[in-house]
């Protein structure tokens, strides 16, 4: 069986784990406040071309939204977002757990628009409701696509336009700035955010997610709400250890390309078949139609899962290539769906 099922399947980049080594015995104080944590923030500040930002380093991507959103706005403020956003459909209502609704519109290709925001802003307009206060996007999407420049900006205008705060998941941030039609820079989402997350846990770290917080009114306190809410770690190091080495020369940027690079060839091949897709293939998940005979086929040697249904033949099916996919299983897959 070979996985396709996700980008976190395999461990970490071995260069990751050559530095943990190497650093192993070396002693350092706690708390995100050591060497590593400072020099893996400062190669991220130059990286962005911002130095006045802030950057904390979280655990995982459910422990960043849970308290950069609660963090960052009041008890009966609101959240935007789509119907497939990560924290609607996928973190256990850990967002509602603290008080926050969570209000969404259906977006065919995943993503929030000043429409969806417009929307939402008039259906809540006073206090017997909640307010609008943060709108909450991934790129790149739950489903794959990823954003256009043109599109962060206007949703920057309309943030300002209603006073909200916008606020980018950035768990797969590095598929998303190395898919062939990106046009966006990590510096261009640091300009138009307040604040957003550069994912590890699915780009080859062990574990682990770096805040970046452009906002400053947004940073004030954080890292007692950091240590209130369980996610400041004591061996913080692990985490800055981690960036130093995704924020060395290329790393970062080179292992998201590779799982680009695998999910566009098993694309080509898809497309050579007239698969259709539910959404447009755009990065390293991909959604394509499948009659069930063909995931039955499938299902014998690789692993992926179901989407969504379509009809009583077909489903969605969601596949997923990673920084450490192999391309001699890729070439497999191919042939398999050459073969179906
Ligand atoms: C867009 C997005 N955000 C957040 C998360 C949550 O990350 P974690 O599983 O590390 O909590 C995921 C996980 O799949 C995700 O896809």
């Amino acid at each position: 069986m070979y996985s396709f099922n996700n980008d976190y399947s395999e461990g970490a980049y071995p260069g990751i784990l050559e530095k943990l080594m190497e650093t192993n015995l070396i002693q350092t104080v706690g708390y995100g406040l050591d060497e590593y944590c400072k020099e893996a923030e400062k190669l991220i500040l130059k990286h962005i071309e911002k130095e006045d930002s802030h950057v904390h380093f979280i655990s995982g991507g459910t422990q960043a939204n849970l308290l950069a959103i609660s963090s960052f706005i009041k008890p009966y403020e609101a959240v935007i977002t789509v119907t497939t956003g990560h924290i609607n459909v996928h973190e256990t209502g850990s967002i509602e757990g603290t008080g926050h609704k969570i209000l969404t519109k259906y977006a065919s290709d995943g993503k929030v628009t000043p429409e969806i925001i417009d929307a939402l802003m008039e259906e809540n307009t006073t206090e017997h409701m909640v307010k609008p206060a943060l709108i909450y996007i991934s790129d790149s999407t739950e489903v794959g696509t990823i954003y256009t420049k043109s599109e962060l900006e206007e949703l920057r205008h309309s943030a300002d336009k209603h006073g909200l705060i916008l606020f980018m998941d950035g768990a797969r941030l590095g598929a998303a700035l190395t898919a062939d039609a990106n046009d966006l820079t990590m510096a261009d989402i640091a300009a138009l955010t307040d604040a957003f997350y550069i994912g590890g846990t699915k780009n080859g770290a062990l574990f682990g997610e770096a805040l970046v917080i452009n906002n400053e009114r947004l940073n004030e306190d954080f890292r007692y709400m950091e240590k209130q809410k369980g996610a400041m770690l004591a061996k913080g190091r692990m985490l800055g250890i981690q960036f130093m080495e995704l924020f060395k020369d290329n790393v970062f940027y080179d292992l998201a390309a590779h799982a680009n690079k695998c999910a566009a060839i098993i694309k080509d091949a898809l497309l050579d078949k007239d698969i259709e897709f539910k959404y447009e293939p755009e990065s390293n998940q991909l959604f394509p139609i499948f009659t069930y005979k063909d995931i039955d086929k499938l299902s014998k040697d690789y692993l992926f899962s179901i989407d969504s249904k379509v009809d009583e033949e077909h489903a969605c099916v969601r596949i997923v290539t990673s920084w450490a996919t192999k391309e001699s299983a890729v070439e497999e897959f191919v042939k398999a769906i050459k073969e179906l």
